[in-house]
């Protein structure tokens, strides 16, 4: 089967098709980042236009490697939450459209099960992905930082949340306070590879060792206090210093909770996800860290870890085949039933 996906919940316009069994045959990618770079962040208004204007465009490339188009399609899926409201209507009305017109089977997505799911994405020549369920997840992202179970595609259970800030919302603050432009986490990434993470002394974060859930925003502050003391880093070197710093501790709070839940769980299976999990410094660390504790890790494709159509149309496929199928009255919700407050964790 294959599966054109669209995704449209923030500030990329996407899609994709990809079989049933994760080969992404095309995975279209229209970024927004020129149209938000001056505003330090998403404006969702111009994310709305900039949506209606690229989403036609990108199906029809997305589309363009099938020899029949369309006509090759056998099932739509879309993002229909979470997200900016304005934005997914673009992307659920396109994908409505195009099953009306082709009589397909049509499966609205949520954004958090296509992150969840992209591990198993992979290009023509790759082989399948060695990993059974049930595995513990860690989605960290610009809107979402959470721990899940995931037994099945409908079968997800959340572990543990952020209590104020995303992972990534922290790097694109941070990344605004040193003036290095939206988004902040490619940025950081690079001068951090470039710098001593142990340069300053940051807290980290909800040190509790059992607890699954993260917090970023004081560490936010720490920064900004840092910067109010000591101004803005007067070279490169002391620049890369600081971001190397606050990304050390972010992926040691994010690696540590993951790896706690897997402890809890019982679990010796750990997926990283999300655009954060694009992140080197996290994925060099993460390896080390599972190895060291007899986890076995998997990450996406740096390109499958932020926000893309394919990871839809995988997760859509799944859907399809646990019997969920929505009809042309498919609407758009703003928040997740995956970030429902977490349920009370059992004690390892
Ligand atoms: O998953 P994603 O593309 O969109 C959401 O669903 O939010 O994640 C975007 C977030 C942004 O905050 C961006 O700064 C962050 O992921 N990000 C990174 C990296 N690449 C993207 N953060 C750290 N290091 C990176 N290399
Ligand atoms: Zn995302």
């Amino acid at each position: 089967m294959r599966v054109l996906g669209i995704e449209s919940s923030c500030d990329e316009t996407a899609a994709a098709v990809v079989t049933s069994d994760g080969v992404v045959l095309s995975d279209v990618v229209a970024s927004q980042i020129q149209i938000h770079q001056p505003y330090g962040g998403v404006v969702p208004e111009l994310a709305s236009r900039a949506h209606l204007s690229n989403i036609a465009p990108v199906i029809q490339q997305a589309l363009a490697v099938l020899p029949g188009g369309l006509a090759d399609v056998d099932a739509v899926a879309v993002t229909a939450g979470p997200g900016l409201v304005g934005a997914l209507l673009v992307g659920v009305q396109a994908a409505k459209a195009i099953a009306w017109s082709r009589k397909l089977p049509i499966v609205g997505v949520d954004h958090l099960v296509g992150h969840l799911l992209a591990v198993y994405l992979r290009r023509a020549e790759e082989p399948a992905l060695p990993l059974k369920m049930p595995y513990i997840a860690l989605i960290a992202s610009g809107g979402h930082t959470a721990l899940y179970r995931v037994e099945s595609a409908i079968d997800i259970s959340l572990l543990g949340e952020t209590r104020d800030d995303a992972a990534g919302e922290a790097f694109d603050k941070v990344a605004k306070l040193l003036g290095l432009g939206y988004p902040g986490g490619p940025a950081i990434d690079k001068l951090a590879s470039l710098g001593d993470p142990n340069a300053i002394d940051l807290p980290l974060p909800l040190r509790n060792k059992r607890s699954l859930e993260f917090s970023f925003s004081g560490l936010k502050t720490r920064v900004a206090q840092h910067v109010a003391k000591h101004g803005l880093p007067k070279d490169e070197r002391e620049l890369a210093n600081l971001c190397a710093s606050f990304q050390r501790v972010v992926v040691t709070s994010l690696v540590g909770k993951a790896l706690e839940a897997c402890r809890q769980q019982k679990i010796a299976r750990l997926v990283l996800g999300g655009g954060v999990a694009a992140n080197r410094g996290l994925r060099a660390y993460a390896t080390e860290q599972a190895k060291r504790v007899g986890v076995h890790l998997f990450i996406p494709h740096p390109t499958s870890c932020t926000d893309n159509g394919a990871m839809i149309a995988y997760a859509g496929a799944q859907l399809l085949a646990h019997g969920r199928r929505d009809g042309l009255g498919l609407s758009v919700f703003s928040t997740s039933p995956l970030l429902a407050v977490a349920p009370a964790i059992a004690d390892g």
